[in-house]
């Protein structure tokens, strides 16, 4: 099984992803959690790129979505298809779906440029994608109490509302794979809302 978390910053992701890693460990799952960008030594290092604010330079929006790709492939061929070879479980804070929230419908960028992109380079799509939604506000509080900001984490509001209705985008398109957790709620009742949907028999 593959289950990828979205949403917009300070959502609560990595809370709802750490409940259910301890609850899956529970039941004896081999369980791989890792994150994009990122998740291998290469792609953690493309994901400092990405993140870091550089005042020299701006990251051109074609650059940013290549270098999300480049991230992902090899992060597909290291660890995400070797782990589910193996039958275990993974678990991935963000995949596709951010680059079309962020890289489409935030930045502004052609969504066929981005079909292009995964129908070359991306051999699967998780089985099962929570979305944590939230209005922005409230995320953007939490994302600031954690302290500096990253280059994404920089951007205006208006930026984020883009983002937003680009994961509602998506939950219309394919509800039997996104499930959408109210993000407002406290943390027990977004990981029970999460759990009526894993199946493992
Ligand atoms: P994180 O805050 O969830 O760790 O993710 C890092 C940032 O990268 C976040 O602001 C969203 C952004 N991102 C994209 O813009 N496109 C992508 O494809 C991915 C995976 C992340």
């Amino acid at each position: 099984m593959f289950i990828s978390f979205e949403g917009t910053e300070g959502v609560g992701k990595t809370t709802l992803i750490q409940r259910i890693y301890a609850y899956l460990e529970q039941q004896n799952h081999q369980i791989v959690l890792t994150r994009e960008p990122g998740g291998t030594v290469m792609a953690e290092q493309i994901r400092s790129l990405l993140l870091s604010v550089n005042h020299q330079e701006q990251m051109s929006h074609d650059t940013e979505l290549l270098l999300m790709y480049a991230a992902r492939a090899q992060h597909l061929a290291q660890v995400i298809e070797p782990a589910l070879r193996q039958g275990q479980t993974v678990l991935c804070d963000r995949f596709t779906d951010a680059s079309f929230a962020y890289q489409c419908a935030g930045r502004g960028l052609n969504p066929e440029k981005l079909a292009l992109l995964n129908e070359s380079f991306v051999s699967r799509m998780p089985h099962l994608t929570f979305w944590l939604d939230a209005p922005i506000e409230i995320g953007m509080n939490r994302a600031r109490e954690r302290g500096a900001l990253d280059r994404f984490e920089q951007e205006k509001l208006s930026f984020f509302e883009k983002v937003r209705l680009g994961y509602e985008t998506l939950w219309q398109k394919h509800p039997e794979r996104i499930k959408r957790l109210d993000a407002t709620q406290i943390p027990d009742q977004v990981f029970s809302e999460a759990l009526q949907y894993l199946n493992f028999n």
